[in-house]
């Protein structure tokens, strides 16, 4: 495939006919459909149970058996029921985001890129498609197998370690990786597991941020100097309606860590159900929120980016 030719500005609309179409391309090159996504990664009971997934892998081996097998013959039914309301499936990440990150801010082709909030595959399968190298680490270990599942096909597959962020050091080497992609729980929006040291598990706001900012800081000291950092994420309401400022607190952790802010670009999502809550939301004045933001941070001199990045040639100029 030929790299896509967004447009290298601010704005990127994931709604343009250009982006659905590369989207439906992608999809059919990873294999993720609607289907398989909803009863094999994300609708599971391994994805709803991952802290018993865990610990009953061993007698699950020795009893030749599957975990919805094991659930159903063996588990007591009081650890059958996730201890916290859980999300009944996760997000997934935009291809077509990945394949732009990897385009636009990785230093050349065989790149060291790295997420230390790995989630589905998305991100580890565009990269190796688009010849570069990929670790994620990833606190579920169902998400971590179906990951795994999903890429063991492909060539220089990317790998992903079933651990905690903020032990990514255990994982990957001191500046040895050229681009970190990241998106990482907004706080509570998406419960993903009750395993203690999920981010999105967390009992406080500031109890998710110092969680994040240890795992962030531990990052970019895996990042090489003069690379790039590029973390999605959006903002965040309290119980009362009042937004969190997720990004502002994002910014404060790479700087903190010795980054810049380099971009801070709006992405535009296709979410075709949301004028369906705009009345409902309008009615305390909230606006339904179809955007992200994509915050691009540089570790180095920002000067020196023309002396490490090749010029891209913007398709509309
Ligand atoms: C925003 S999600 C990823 C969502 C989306 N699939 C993506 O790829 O962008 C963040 C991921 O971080 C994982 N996670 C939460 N706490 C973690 C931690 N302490 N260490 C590693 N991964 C963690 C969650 O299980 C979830 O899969």
């Amino acid at each position: 495939m030929e790299v896509i030719d967004i447009p290298t500005l601010s704005v990127l609309d994931a709604r343009s006919a250009l982006w659905r179409h590369r989207k439906r391309e992608w999809l059919n090159i990873i294999g993720v459909d609607s289907t398989s996504r909803e009863n094999v990664l994300y609708g599971s009971l391994a994805m709803r149970l991952p802290g018993l997934y865990s610990k009953s892998r061993e007698e699950r081996e020795r009893l030749g058996i599957s975990f919805d097998e094991y659930v159903k013959l063996y588990a007591p039914e009081e650890l059958t029921k996730p201890a916290t309301k859980m999300s009944e499936g996760t997000s997934t990440f935009d291809p077509v985001l990945a394949e732009i990150i990897y385009h636009w801010f990785t230093p050349y082709h065989g790149a060291r890129v790295f997420d230390c909030f790995a989630g589905d595959c998305t991100k580890g399968a565009v990269a190796v498609a688009m010849k570069h190298q990929f670790i994620g680490i990833e606190i579920r270990e169902p998400q971590v197998d179906a990951n795994l599942d999903k890429v063991r096909y492909m060539a220089n597959h990317p790998r992903y370690f079933c651990g905690d962020a903020r032990n990514i050091l255990r994982y990957i080497g001191l500046a040895s990786q050229d681009l970190l992609i990241s998106c990482p729980p907004y706080y509570n929006l998406e419960v993903y597991s009750d395993l203690p040291d999920d981010a999105s598990n967390q009992p406080t706001y500031e109890a998710f941020i110092a969680l994040v900012k240890e795992a962030y800081s531990k990052a970019v000291e895996c990042l090489k100097r003069n690379r790039f950092a590029v973390i999605i994420v959006g903002d965040i309401r309290d119980g009362k309606g009042s937004c969190y400022n997720f990004p502002g607190d994002i910014i404060n952790i790479f700087q903190d860590a010795g980054c810049s802010l380099i971009n801070d670009a709006v992405i535009v999502k296709n979410d075709a159900t949301a004028n369906m809550r705009a009345t409902r939301y309008m009615k305390s004045r909230k606006l339904v929120r179809i955007h992200e933001r994509m915050l691009v941070f540089y570790k180095g001199n920002p000067s020196s980016i023309k002396k490490y990045f090749n010029p891209i040639i913007s398709p509309y100029e």
